[in-house]
């Protein structure tokens, strides 16, 4: 097992990683402070881990609650089904919510522990890709609006992450695919060996061999715990790491929820970037076909839905968070593993950058 150390000062905490840890009860019993204790999963990751994981609560008062599975039930709606269980149940400040399950499941459960009686502690145990890579570190936690994703939300650190690899063996290719393009997003924000080694393990990633994926994990992991540990509530450097995702979120959004997965329209976020660095001359064009055959070798799209428009991508890509005093911020890359916010860039090129995406059209493969 390895252990990452997310310096937070007063709220730190370990991201354990390693094969089997589900329901070994010595990883968590320090990071819980009194008697009860709430696992919330959903109908698919439940019964396939939850009674593994209900091990480790033994010695506790241990209930769980069972949400639907799908970013569609990331709503406040389904946020009081966790509040109803934890009332019904007597829950009090001292409990401690486990979040068991992908991003959707993890981002919930914490901005529920952030919110009842203003805050009780959590743990997050991810069981897909991505979740042990990005959305279980951090602490962003929040639910969507009709109006906009992860719109409702709260900065709330968990007290420890278990990412164990074991759980991604039932994860489905391309759900394992949509993981990767966060594990690339590392190595392309600031990672340059990372990149490299990506470019000559991702046959070993794509076959789930135990070495590569924590060492994949781990690496994702320790780019990400520095980041946040530097600007834990982005007012700065954390931005980087939305990468590819003001991009992403327009083809998410413009082509309707749940066509494309997050980590695909991130994927082609990134390249999308990629080539207004390279109008902008900062990268090369092998710096671009080397992004692009990495993300194409992870089974990732890399080309823009063929059915949107350039003005319709706009003004999906201002309704995101990432706009400031009316210009969108843009994560872009200055060199494989360097990249800085950008909002000094001529409007011109985005669009020409658009035109030249949405004009050859892809899409999911
Ligand atoms: P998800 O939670 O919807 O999981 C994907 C699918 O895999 C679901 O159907 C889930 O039930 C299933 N699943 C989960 N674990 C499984 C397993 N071990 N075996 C088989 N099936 C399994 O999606 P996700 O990609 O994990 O997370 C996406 C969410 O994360 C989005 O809502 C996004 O906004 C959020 N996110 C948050 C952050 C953050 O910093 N908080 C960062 C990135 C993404
Ligand atoms: N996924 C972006 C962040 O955690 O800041």
């Amino acid at each position: 097992m390895k252990t990452i150390h997310l310096d937070l000062g007063d709220h730190s905490y370990p991201i354990f990683i390693g094969a089997d840890l589900l329901g070994r009860a010595e990883l968590v019993t320090p990071y819980i402070a009194g008697e009860q204790v709430l696992i919330v999963s959903n109908e698919t990751v439940a019964p396939l881990y939850l009674e593994q994981a209900l091990k480790a609560f033994a010695d506790y008062r241990c209930e769980s609650v069972i949400l639907p599975d799908g970013e569609q039930y990331k709503t406040l709606k389904t946020l009081n089904i966790i509040f109803d269980a934890l009332l019904e149940k007597h829950f009090d400040r001292k409990c401690t919510l486990v979040a068991l399950g992908g991003g959707v499941v993890g981002d919930i459960t914490g901005f529920a522990a952030a919110c009842y009686q203003r805050g009780v502690d959590f743990i997050q145990i991810p069981t897909t890709l991505l979740a042990q890579v990005d959305s279980s570190v951090g602490g962003k936690t929040g639910v969507n609006h009709p109006l906009g994703k992860n719109m409702i939300g709260a900065f709330h650190q968990p007290r420890c992450v278990i990412a164990d690899i074991a759980v991604l063996d039932t994860l489905d290719e391309r759900q394992f695919s949509a993981g990767l393009a966060e594990v690339i997003k590392y190595g392309l924000i600031q990672d340059a060996g990372f990149f490299s080694w990506l470019e000559e393990n991702m046959e070993r990633l794509l076959a789930r061999d135990a070495e590569a994926l924590i060492y994949a994990i781990h690496r994702s992991c320790e780019d990400k715990a520095e980041v946040v540990a530097a600007d834990e509530k982005e007012s700065g450097i954390r931005a980087i790491l939305n990468m590819g995702h003001t991009f992403g979120h327009a083809i998410e959004t413009g082509v309707g929820y749940g066509r494309w997965l997050h980590g695909e329209a991130v994927a082609t976020g990134m390249l999308m970037a990629a080539d207004l660095s390279q109008r902008l001359g900062w990268l090369g064009e092998q710096d671009v076909a080397r992004i692009d055959n990495l993300i194409d070798k992870a089974c990732l799209p890399t080309r823009a839905p063929a059915d949107l428009h350039c003005d319709q991508f706009l003004e999906l890509m201002a309704v995101d968070k990432k706009v400031a005093g009316g210009k969108i911020h843009l994560v872009l890359p200055r060199a494989i593993g360097e990249s800085v916010v950008c909002s000094d860039y001529d409007p011109a090129m985005l669009k020409q950058t658009l035109e030249a995406h949405l004009a050859v059209g892809g899409g999911v493969k």
